[in-house]
């Protein structure tokens, strides 16, 4: 069945800042970021010379040094062979076959014709073993320590087996607007409804099971939807904001990290705002801080050489810091800067959670930067070494790769717990092959017919030492986002998620939109200003290689209204292909397709796109999947056997109130309940083909 041209005719707008966002998305998730000024106040260049930044020559080639020693010792054992089966799994088809989706609204989730799906798991269910059923009207914080936590964003998964499996889902944040009667503000809440905003963020790992059922059954198909495990829950585990967590890596127990409840700077309770995240191949999950700094009061009152650090994390350091916060700090006074300093400097990393360990303390991976990280996904170098690509969700931030001084060791758990505390962290800066003058910001093609260049990783600090003059290691990894404006990194357009192809092993990166950007600030990698509707940035590492310091780029997908001169699908015609916008999360199917879920459609509500991007149906994009009202498309995942596709529908209702719901999804019991969602073909297809 073909694709279908979809209608784009007279497409309603439905919002102008990043798209069609809802105002309370704004305020609960990202406490407003888009209302205040970007907090990158660096003089970097918005385009410019690799050459003219603090960075000497001689850092470079001592960087380069701390992987060579590696790449010596993975000579002598045969080092390659990892990289291509753990980076090349893909069966290389660049298809799509669905009959896709048109932009529009419904209180559901909506998917293709011959698709089933069904929801898997939902805010409130019972995870723990006593855990209780849950009671909307009756909710305590300790029941939902033991539930399932709210707003799901990443999805990760790792079998046990062909039908049973672990799920793992982030609860990204809480809309108390929505989770309780008559709610206003932190000022006003009950400190139990606040312990219960507590204990509804962090993750969840469930184990899980496909169900073979109607048209699935029979004939040797296996398909079907996937559930809840309620008999085994061996592995159930809740992450929140209070559990115990190890700091690790060469900024563990620095200064910056110390507090009164904890003199080691070892130790950290909970973790805040997981954003997306990835999965390891060594089976560990890893998730991503993002807008913690929403957390944090009393910045006003914080020690004034504090300051500068906290305000370019966007954390308040003037004005009433304690309006329209949830007030953590009223249940636990860490939160309150103004008497605990750093604390908020133990937030904004990369988490590492081993889900066949329920055990396992998580881990704080200071190696990986500070900063609003996105997500965190792996591809293995060409030595066998672990590279790790990284987006820092702010206008004007960075894009970040780690690449480790160890070599993977195949499918190991034990043999990988280190891996990710030594190697060096590096900071992208992309330079343009087009003349300056060609980017007005309207988004005209320049005239080679590409926006593409050339693009270096700056190191900024290995384990051993610094490259950033006047930072030590420590304070390049927890102040990363000061040390990578010394290094004069290039400022993106709010990088998202950033994940490799594992049959090209090209790297893809969502640049949401930028609604700050000026004309005048257009470059050839951010060729829009202001960008509304965000793009998707393509890096071709040197030799292919992930440990690569140059690399190649090109924007393949200018996202907008198809009809839009400022659009670009990589040259495929447009009459065919879908309007898009806020690209957000990214996976990819199994034959190198790209899926791009959004986070703030401008026409309708959000979905889930698919599209080559390779071969002659590369830049055909086409939506697969719409979520219900008010809510964005996270998730996605792509199982390894190619038959389901987990969404996570996340704040669903957005913008609307417990008395005034704007969703009742997906049970329609009067309030809505953020859920994991499975997909599958009716007769047992690979999804998408
Ligand atoms: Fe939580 Fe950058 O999206
Ligand atoms: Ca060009
Ligand atoms: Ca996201």
């Amino acid at each position: 069945m073909p694709q279908s041209a979809p209608h784009r005719r007279s497409l309603p707008l439905l919002g102008q800042l990043g798209g069609g966002r809802s105002r309370q998305t704004c305020r609960f998730r990202c406490g407003d970021a888009c209302f205040h000024d970007a907090p990158n106040t660096s003089d970097n260049t918005y385009f410019g010379e690799v050459a003219a930044t603090a960075l000497s020559r001689r850092n470079m080639l001592r960087a380069g040094a701390v992987g060579a020693g590696a790449t010596a010792a993975a000579a002598g054992l045969g080092g390659l062979a990892p990289a291509l089966a753990d980076n090349h799994r893909g069966r290389g088809n660049p298809r799509l076959r669905f009959e896709g989706l048109q932009p529009g609204t419904s209180d559901a989730v909506e998917i293709p014709d011959g698709y089933e799906q069904r929801v898997v798991v939902r805010w409130g269910d019972p995870v723990l073993p006593e855990a209780p059923e849950f009671d909307f009207t009756a909710q305590t914080a300790e029941a939902q320590a033991k539930q399932f936590g709210y707003n799901c964003d990443f999805v990760g998964f790792q079998p046990l087996g062909r039908d049973r499996g672990l799920l793992w889902v982030n609860h990204e944040y809480t809309n108390e607007a929505l989770m309780f009667e008559g709610y206003t503000d932190g000022n006003d809440a009950d400190p139990e409804q606040i312990r219960i905003a507590m204990a509804a963020h962090g993750g969840s790992v469930v184990e899980i099971r496909r169900e073979f059922e109607g048209r699935g059954r029979g004939r040797g198909r296996r398909t079907g939807g996937w559930r809840l495990s309620r008999g085994r829950r061996r592995f159930n585990r809740r992450i929140t904001a209070s559990t115990p967590m190890e700091l690790t890596g060469p900024a563990a127990g620095d200064e910056l990290l110390r507090t009164e409840a904890d003199s080691e700077g070892t130790r950290v309770l909970g973790m805040l705002n997981n954003c997306a995240g990835g999965t390891t191949p060594w089976g560990t999950i890893l998730t991503c801080e993002e807008n913690y700094n929403q957390y944090f009061v009393g910045g006003e009152d914080a020690p004034e050489e504090s300051k500068p650090a906290l305000a370019r994390y966007g954390i308040a350091t003037e004005g009433d810091t304690r309006a329209d916060n949830r007030r953590f700090d009223r249940v636990d006074e860490r939160f309150d800067l103004s008497r605990h300093p750093n604390e908020a400097n133990r937030f904004g990393y990369v988490v590492e959670i081993d889900p066949y360990d329920p055990d396992s303390t998580p881990k704080k991976h200071t190696m990986l930067g500070r900063i609003k990280h996105e997500g965190a996904n792996i591809r293995i170098t060409r030595d066998g070494r672990v590279a790790v690509y990284m987006g820092d969700d702010e206008r004007f931030d960075y894009i970040y790769k780690f690449v480790s001084e160890r070599r993977y060791r195949r499918g190991s758990r034990r043999g990988n717990s280190r891996v990710l505390e030594s190697g060096t962290l590096y900071v992208a800066k992309l330079r343009g092959d087009s003349p300056e003058k060609e980017f007005d910001g309207s988004g005209k093609l320049p005239s080679d017919g590409a926006f593409d260049g050339w693009g270096e990783w700056i190191p900024l600090a290995s384990h051993k030492e610094s490259f950033v003059e006047g930072f030590t290691v420590a304070e390049v990894l927890v102040h990363t986002r000061l040390a990578a404006d010394k290094a004069g990194a290039t400022k993106m357009d709010r990088p998202e998620d950033i994940e490799a192809s594992p049959v090209t092993g090209k790297i893809y990166c969502a640049l949401t939109n930028n609604s700050a950007r000026e004309p005048g600030q257009a470059d050839e990698p951010n060729p829009r200003g202001p960008n509304r509707y965000g793009h998707i940035l393509e890096i071709t590492e040197r030799h292919n290689d992930a440990a690569a310091t140059r690399f190649r780029w090109d924007v393949p997908i200018v996202c907008g209204d198809p009809e839009d001169p400022a659009t670009y699908f990589a040259g495929f015609d447009k009459s065919e292909v879908t309007a898009v916008s806020s690209p957000d999360n990214l996976t990819f199917d199994g034959h190198g397709n790209l899926w791009i879920s959004t986070d703030g459609m401008a026409w309708g509500n959000d979905g889930l796109f698919a599209v080559p991007v390779e071969g002659r149906h590369k830049g055909h994009l086409t939506m697969f999947a719409r979520v219900p009202n008010g809510a964005e498309c996270c998730g996605p995942l792509i199982t390894e056997d190619q038959k389901t596709v987990f969404i996570a529908p996340q704040h669903p209702g957005d913008g609307g109130s417990y008395e005034e719901p704007q969703s009742t999804w997906p049970d329609h019991e009067g309030f809505p309940r953020p859920s994991v969602v499975s997909i599958w073909h009716g007769r047992g297809k690979d999804i998408g083909s």
